[in-house]
């Protein structure tokens, strides 16, 4: 018997597997680190479908963030399709990842819950020790966004009128393994 941990490799495949029966699709997850134009494309597409305008990244603004130290990007595609993403980069902190933007076409079949999951296990695989995010409490479609990331372990560590919420994530093996445990079996 294999008695090593499962690597974030093996963990991308399962999810792989996981979304592709979810979805009832082929489906494939993409890791990027550095932007390109079909890159560019994939990520404003599905932020005009998915953010209020304030909220969307114009495409200067993408190419400053791809060229942050551990930028990282998740793509989902379904049957080819781009459907979802999730990226982010080094954060100030040392030794932590910030985790700045997420969304994906298809709401509500464990695609975001995914994502969370396999980024991570990405983040904990390559020695991080947080990772932050900012969000809002209550968006503009009534999605609670912080009930949604309190449920993969995010805890609030600041509130900003004009920044939004500060929440964090301690990326310890029990906190990791919950997620990728529940989300990724
Ligand atoms: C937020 C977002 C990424 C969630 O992705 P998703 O694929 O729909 O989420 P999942 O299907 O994995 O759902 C995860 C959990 O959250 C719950 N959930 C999902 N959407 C929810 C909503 N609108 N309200 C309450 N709960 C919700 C699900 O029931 C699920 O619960 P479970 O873990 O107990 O089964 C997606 O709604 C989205 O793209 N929103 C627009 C962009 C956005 O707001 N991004 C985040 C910016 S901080």
């Amino acid at each position: 018997m294999d008695s090593r941990a499962p690597s974030f490799t093996d963990y991308l495949r399962k999810a792989e597997e996981r979304l592709g029966g979810a979805l009832g699709g082929s489906c494939r997850v993409a890791v990027y680190h550095e932007m390109n134009k079909d890159l560019l494309k994939i990520i404003s597409e599905i932020e005009d479908e998915r953010f209020r305008s304030e909220l969307r990244y114009s495409e200067r603004e993408l190419t400053i963030r791809s060229k942050k130290r551990g930028f990282t990007c998740f793509i989902v595609y379904v049957d080819e399709r781009p459907m979802a993403f999730v990226f982010g980069f080094d954060d100030p902190e040392e030794g932590a990842y910030f985790s700045d933007s997420a969304a994906t076409l298809i709401e509500r079949k464990g695609v975001g819950s995914i994502l969370t999951a396999l980024e991570a296990l990405y983040c904990i695989e390559k020695g991080y020790r947080c990772e932050k995010m900012i969000t809002e409490d209550l968006d503009e479609s009534g999605r609670r966004l912080v009930e949604y990331w309190a449920r993969f372990g995010f805890r609030v560590t600041g509130r900003h009128p004009k920044i939004g919420v500060e929440m964090r994530l301690e990326l310890t093996q029990e906190n990791v393994g919950a997620l990728s445990g529940k989300y990724i079996p």
